[in-house]
């Protein structure tokens, strides 16, 4: 179940659910918190619950692997999420900045525009009978280039920088063999690289981190660290909850109509979905001693996984229903909380409301040809596609 939870059946309520189990993972014990009081008490209180363990791979890498990553220099200090220790603060505020809300909101009639072309092109090739995939025509890349124009980012292919992340989330996070792991470790140390040559001179957000890492004397690689993060968690989980949420409404006619009509509010719908379908189903943090959750003994260096996915469910008034504004729909946990709590939480918000409403229309008269399937994975869907097409009696 740890690699399928948005698979897991959850009778209608949650109550007669346990609210925190034990599971296993090649010799690992997790413990799973699902309930939503439990995972705040856990993400509320860092010094019994340290991030610290939010980086590491999952299923441990072979001596092979770790060896091609050590050949590239491949170094992940605490900077953000997996940072317990008292550089998290002023390395998180850098971040904050670049992220500032004032700055996200600059960027909204600019992404409007990019969306609205884009949406153009689609409804004219549904129009000619073609199918589209809203994954890799609509929002694939769209976090990406949102992110450049907030950070200063390395000179690369989007497609690269899609191949690198997608490989760093499948190498730390889903269950793996050996050949894929090496295969992968290949992809994630020939990318840093990249970054570590461009973290060295970069300005902006990298430049300050930089200048912050010297002055504080933190370990070299830490502005790496943190454009690594960006990188993985910041593009990638948006284009992510694009395609999830988009997937989710092509099945809610009644949603669609209300937005048409504008009797339903588009912030209202992307808190559902971020409810419903968050990209990032659940987060890791390490007991620093000994102590319990609801009665369970949980040792010192125990793994606990926070099932936000499921967090969020019971909290609303209709736990499966995709109903904007209902009672409970804004309690999910889908960024987290407390100290780690996401940066990057307004402009996905953002982001996610512009492309619902330029994109809104286009699913109301839409057939699903293919719907979005996931990889196994802990903490990321990595959805791989979502295909589309019109039918020809709407096109006459
Ligand atoms: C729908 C999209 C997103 C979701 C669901 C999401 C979710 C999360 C979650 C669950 C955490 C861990 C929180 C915790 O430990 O309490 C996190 C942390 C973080 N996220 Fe996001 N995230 C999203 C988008 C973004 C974006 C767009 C950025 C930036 C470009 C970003 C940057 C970060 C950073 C830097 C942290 C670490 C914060 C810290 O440790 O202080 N995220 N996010």
């Amino acid at each position: 179940m740890l690699f399928r939870t948005w698979d897991q059946p959850f009778d209608n309520d949650g109550r007669a659910e346990a609210t925190v189990a034990v599971t296993d993972h090649v010799g690992v014990t997790h413990v799973v918190v699902s309930d939503h009081r439990l995972v705040r008490q856990v993400l509320a209180d860092p010094d019994t619950f340290r991030p610290d363990n939010a980086l590491d791979a999952i299923s441990p890498m072979p001596v092979s692997a770790l060896r091609v990553l050590t050949s590239y220099g491949f170094k992940l200090p605490a900077t953000l999420a997996n940072n317990g220790g008292v550089s998290h603060p002023a390395i998180r505020e850098i971040t904050a900045q670049a992220l500032h809300p004032a700055r996200v909101e600059a960027l909204r009639p600019w992404l409007t525009g990019v969306v609205r072309r884009r949406v153009a092109t689609l409804a004219a090739r549904l129009r000619a009978g073609e199918s589209v995939d809203l994954y890799a025509d609509l929002a694939a890349d769209l976090p990406l280039l949102v992110l450049a124009k907030l950070v200063e980012l390395p000179d690369a292919d989007a497609a690269v920088v899609k191949e690198f992340s997608r490989a760093a989330l499948e190498l730390f996070w889903a269950p793996l063999d050996a050949p894929r792991q090496l295969a992968l470790a290949e992809t994630v140390g020939r990318f840093h690289t990249v970054l570590r040559d461009f973290a060295a001179t970069a300005g902006g957000m990298v430049g300050e981190l930089r200048a912050h890492t010297a002055a504080a004397g933190l370990p070299r690689d830490t502005p790496v660290g943190a454009l690594f993060f960006l990188l993985v968690a910041g593009q990638e989980t948006t284009s992510q909850f694009l395609t999830l949420l988009l997937h989710r409404l092509s099945g809610e006619p009644a949603v669609l109509d209300g937005l048409a009509r504008g009797t339903v509010g588009v912030d209202d719908v992307v808190e559902e979905g971020l409810r419903l379908v968050p990209p990032i189903p659940t987060w890791r943090r390490v007991a620093a001693r000994d102590t319990e959750l609801d009665g369970l003994p949980v040792r010192r260096g125990a793994s606990i996984v926070l099932w936000l996915a499921r967090a969020g469910l019971a909290v609303a008034e209709h736990p499966h229903d995709f109903v904007p504004g209902q009672r409970g729909s804004r309690r999910h946990l889908a960024f987290g909380a407390g100290a780690h709590r996401c940066v990057g939480a307004q402009l996905s918000r953002m982001e996610a409301a512009v492309v619902v409403t330029e994109t809104a229309p286009l699913l109301r008269d839409i057939k699903v040809l293919r719907a979005p399937w996931c990889p196994d994975n802990l903490s990321f869907r990595m959805p791989d596609t979502f295909t589309i097409h019109r039918p020809t009696w709407r096109n006459s």
